[in-house]
């Protein structure tokens, strides 16, 4: 089977080609034209993604290796996300799938990046059940996954999520965009000791997540300092509150591991790339002989590659979408996945 994947969610128009359960090319166009307005702007989002859908979807068709005549399936993301934007990608896909007569699949964002840990090993039999921690810009989820479509979620952030605590952290400390990264070499020469910030939801008996409140004490921290204490101290707080995320995403996965006694751990989404974060979940998954696995660094934030995945284990499951199919920019995971009738823990809405 061979399956093209297109994403257009938000800000990067991306396809890719899976056959056979291998990644065969992925293409992404960027659209750095949003800088200049400190923030994605919809409209223009929609009008590049018109623009490069066409020379994208050739590129991963080409670097593939194959044609459109080559295809067996076709997968888009349907939301959620900016509603011009998914337009875009979602009709283009339909189209094609039309005129070519072929199996078509609408993808949840999400469900892409839970698949995109499996982008380089395809799943079997055998790698079910596991936990999956995803946190994104938008979304910080705690998953146990029974198999293709079987997500029960287990707790979500009550407010922000993990990679928007650091984008706003970032904006605090006068860093760049996208916060993750900038955060991280920033705060890769500070110590994380050196501010004692609050660790939200920490040791709650539920797996639910919090970040808003982080934030506001690195702004009452800050509010404290001059603006040369501030340059100064720069590397150490954000170490300092950089860690303080980390240890919250560890404990409600640690939490989620009590809760379910499952063995096997998947960490997906933008925060995913984060250095700090990977080397504190490998030394706990070690001591408590956990498995764990992060996708390559590429993979952890928007890309067509995982659509292209989650479509193509999808279409071998038997799923079909109707041409009908429309975007959902609101599309919540929860709300249409199907939970084992052996999933343990406690689900969420
Ligand atoms: N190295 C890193 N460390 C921490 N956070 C990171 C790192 N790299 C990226 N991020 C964060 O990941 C987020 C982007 O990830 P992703 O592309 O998965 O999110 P999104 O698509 O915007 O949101 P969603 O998938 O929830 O709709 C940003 O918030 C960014 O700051
Ligand atoms: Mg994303």
């Amino acid at each position: 089977m061979i399956v093209l994947g297109i994403e257009s969610s938000c800000d990067e128009t991306a396809a890719a080609v899976v056959a056979d359960g291998s990644l065969r090319s992925n293409i992404i166009t960027p659209q750095p034209d949003h800088t200049a307005y400190g923030g994605v702007v919809p409209e223009v989002a929609s009008r590049l993604h018109e623009l490069h859908i066409i020379p994208v979807v050739e590129q991963a068709l080409a670097a593939a290796g194959t044609s459109i005549h080559d295809l067996t399936g076709i997968a888009a993301t349907y939301g959620p996300g900016l509603a011009g934007a998914l337009i875009v990608g979602l009709n283009f896909a339909k189209g094609l799938a039309q005129s070519l007569s072929l199996p078509f699949i609408g993808i949840d964002h999400m469900e892409g990046h839970l698949w995109a840990n499996f982008l380089q090993d395809p799943p079997t039999a055998d790698s079910y059940p596991y936990l999956c921690l995803l946190a994104s810009g938008g979304h910080t989820h705690l998953w146990r996954v029974d198999g293709v479509g079987q997500y029960t979620l287990l707790g979500r952030s009550l407010d922000d999520a993990a990679g928007e605590a650091f984008d706003k952290g970032a904006r605090l400390l006068g860093l760049g965009y996208p916060g993750g990264p900038a955060i991280e070499a920033v705060a890769e020469k500070g110590d994380p000791q050196s501010v004692d910030f609050p660790r939200p939801m920490k040791g709650s008996p539920k797996c639910d997540f919090s970040f808003s409140g982080l934030k506001t004490a690195l702004y009452h921290h800050l509010r404290d300092l001059s603006e040369s204490q501030q340059l100064k101290r720069q590397r150490h707080i954000a170490a300092a509150y950089q860690e303080a995320i980390v240890d919250s995403l560890l404990d409600r996965l640690q939490q989620g591991v009590r809760l379910t006694g499952l063995s096997r751990v998947c960490v997906a989404g933008g925060v995913s790339a984060n250095a700090r974060l990977r080397n504190r979940l490998d030394d706990w998954a070690a001591s408590e002989n956990l498995s764990i696995s992060y996708p390559p660094l590429e993979f952890c934030t928007d890309n067509a590659a995982m659509i292209a995945m989650a479509g193509y284990v999808r279409l071998q499951a038997g799923d079909r979408s109707s041409l009908d199919l429309e975007v959902k920019p609101n599309l919540s995971l929860a709300d249409h996945s199907r939970p084992s009738q052996t999933s343990q823990g406690h689900a969420q809405g």
